[in-house]
């Protein structure tokens, strides 16, 4: 079975979600590692409870970003990580640390790239007046929310919607889809080229 990371830097409900694919075996992999940049996070807690290996790496304790994600990629070898998992992790990656990982780190982002790329992507399309917004997972490049697309799932906003039950119904699409990209990729069914990633054998 392969070794995955998760990279988050917050509340982790995709971590949570994860582990629970995990555990129900509807997700194939090992989870073998949380790397988290915040202390206070509460997916640390969340790790802990699931008994996950963490690795605490603060930006700060490092003179360049450099030096701060080499660390990060020791443990990442120490660890035998075949694929990085973003959720949450509210640091874009340099070039360096994608080009170590190349085609081998995935992102997932609430909304429907590459519209209301960010880091408020729930907010802004909300604020904006969209009809339809959604959940995208994709491949990381040393864009912002930009490599190829794995898996889209549309999210229709309703009239009687607010910023909380949009993001509510948004954030339950992304604990579905998720575990269903990384399922996908571990078993080797996508096929990329250029930025289309095909799906094969479905
Ligand atoms: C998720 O909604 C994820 O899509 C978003 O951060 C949230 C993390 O929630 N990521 C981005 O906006 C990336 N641009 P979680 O910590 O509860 O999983």
């Amino acid at each position: 079975m392969k070794n995955i990371a998760v990279f988050a830097s917050g509340r982790g409900t995709n971590f949570n979600a994860i582990a629970q694919a995990v555990k129900k075996k509807s997700l194939k992999v090992n989870l073998a590692l949380l790397v988290c940049d915040n202390p206070k996070a509460p997916v640390l807690d969340k790790a802990r409870r699931l008994k996950v290996k963490t690795a605490l790496v603060k930006r700060e304790d490092f003179a360049t970003k450099k030096d701060f994600e080499k660390t990060i990629i020791r443990f990442l070898k120490k660890n035998k990580i075949s694929l990085v998992v973003m959720a949450g992790f509210m640091r874009l990656l340099s070039a360096f640390f994608v080009k170590a990982y190349k085609n081998r780190i995935v992102n997932i982002h609430p909304a429907l790239l590459p519209s209301f790329k960010g880091a408020h992507a729930i907010k802004d399309a909300f604020a904006y007046g969209v009809k339809a917004t959604g959940v995208t997972v994709h491949f990381v490049d040393e864009a912002m929310d930009h490599g190829p697309i794995i898996l889209q799932r549309e999210v229709a906003v309703k009239e009687s919607d607010t910023l909380g039950s949009l993001e509510a119904r948004i954030h339950r699409v992304e604990h579905q889809l998720y575990p269903e990209a990384i399922q996908l990729i571990v078993q080797g069914k996508i096929r990329l080229k250029g930025r289309r990633a095909r799906i094969t054998g479905r």
